[in-house]
């Protein structure tokens, strides 16, 4: 193992991402770990060189307090008790602030070593994985998403064709974005990669659907019903593997936080399809994430995309799907992104994505009166997409967008810029 490791044991604070994000700025790599871990599994992690308890006895957490295993007490790893009430001073435990700093205890007392980069972070994963997986076979469900993505490369480092990318196209995929997951993990990274074609099959399940969760629902479910069926069709696979990272863990609830809201990647397969997981990116911070896939050498424009919603273009066609305004969803979102990135807006805008509405307006095309849809830009800013304020996209720029989408996307006759923040409004416009 290159890297030497610092283990917070999470004892309920808010801080353990703070403080696992400090020490990873001092180049040691941080791990948090829930506090009820045993001596085996503390045991069987690579060489730790210190432990962090931060939080406390007093912590109570449904109604228990919570503490860490008193075996660990004696484990002889140097252990750092940051708001820890009843410190065990006596068991050699250092505290925080008034003797010691993190950058103290971390160099001084636990002797790690600043070797926490991405080269190193990556040729450990790779090697757990392959401890882990032997000469056996792991199943991916590659969307093309960051995550997805990083994870299938790290996979595909470590394990090569052992790996089995599936790769669902729902038809509710950007314009040429399932092309380019075939680009890059067939011909350039020669991944094992099957490629369904889904379109009919949720369009038409989708027919006639107008209520946003309904839509959801079904596009959630479709999708873990394909999934499934690939994976029945495929022999002697005993792992899957997962592009969960650290904040999906935190918001689906911690042993000592509560949840947020439920992720749910696969976790729908069934029962009989039971498979251990590989997550090697489950430790990463979202940037990080972005950072391992550039060592992986995965194109940038695929690690730097803004976040696209699970259910895809489906959230942005409002109302029942038609083809004709899921057509012109793609095509002016393409338009869009194209404009944003040759003015530069690609590299400073949080996410931007067009809208078309299930409703007609009267316009003029060639001297006729048409009867057509509308496209509606949106492009904010944000730092945790809790509450987002509107880009103030230059004139020039909506204009030359505006002119593009008129021309070039059928069935639009309008094009307006989404003014309005969060709250009150959401992200998306569904
Ligand atoms: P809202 O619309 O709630 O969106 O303001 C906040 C952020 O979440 C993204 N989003 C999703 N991301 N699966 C995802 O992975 C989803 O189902 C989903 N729905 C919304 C949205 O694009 C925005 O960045």
């Amino acid at each position: 193992m290159k890297q030497d490791m610092i283990v917070i044991l999470d004892l309920g604070s808010t801080e353990n991402t703070t403080i696992a994000r400090q020490i990873r700025e001092l180049g040691v790599y941080s791990e948090i770990h829930p506090h009820d871990i045993t001596m085996d599994e503390l045991n069987a992690l690579q060489n730790v060189k210190g432990i962090i308890l931060n939080g406390g006895e007093n912590r109570i957490v449904d109604g228990k307090a919570v503490d860490v295993n008193p075996v660990l007490y004696e484990c002889g790893y140097p252990m750092l008790a940051i708001d820890h009430p009843t410190a065990k001073c006596d068991r050699k435990m250092e505290t925080l602030p008034d003797q010691l700093t993190l950058r103290e205890f971390i160099f001084d007392v636990c002797r790690a070593q600043a070797n926490w980069n991405m080269k190193n972070f990556v040729e450990d994963q790779v090697e757990l994985i392959r401890r882990q997986v032997g000469d056996r076979k792991v199943l991916l469900a590659l969307s093309g998403g960051v995550d997805s993505s990083v994870v299938a490369a790290m996979l595909i480092k470590a394990i090569g064709r052992q790996l089995v990318c599936v790769h669902v196209n729902h038809g509710l995929m950007r314009k040429n974005e399932s092309e380019s997951v075939i680009e890059v993990f067939e011909r350039q990274l020669h991944a094992n990669l099957i490629y369904v074609d889904a379109t009919e099959r949720f369009l038409g399940k989708l027919e006639g659907v107008s209520d946003p969760e309904q839509k959801r629902k079904i596009i959630g479910g479709e999708f873990i019903r394909v999934f499934e069926e690939e994976a029945r069709k495929l022999e002697g696979i005993d792992f899957l593997g997962q592009g969960t990272i650290y904040p999906d863990i935190i918001e689906s609830g911690t042993k000592t936080a509560k949840m947020v809201k439920s992720h749910h990647n696969v976790g729908g397969l069934p029962e009989d399809l039971k498979f251990e997981l590989v997550e090697p990116l489950k430790q990463l911070f979202k940037d990080e994430v972005r950072a391992c896939g550039v060592e992986l050498g995965l194109p940038e424009d695929m690690v730097y995309r803004q976040p696209f919603p699970g259910p895809g273009l489906g959230v942005r066609c409002l109302g029942a799907i038609t083809r004709d305004r899921l057509e012109a969803v793609r095509e002016s979102d393409a338009i869009l992104r194209e404009e944003f990135a040759r003015a530069g807006l690609d590299k400073k805008v949080w996410q931007y994505f067009t809208v078309v509405p299930d409703f007609k307006s009267v316009g003029m095309k060639n001297h006729a009166r048409v009867f057509e849809y509308m496209v509606i830009i949106r492009a904010v800013n944000t730092v945790d997409a809790m509450t987002a304020s509107v880009e103030k996209v230059d004139w020039d720029v909506l204009e030359r967008i505006t002119k593009r989408i008129l021309t070039e996307v059928e069935n639009v006759n309008r094009v307006c810029y989404d003014m309005s923040p969060k709250p009150p409004a959401t992200i998306e416009f569904e």
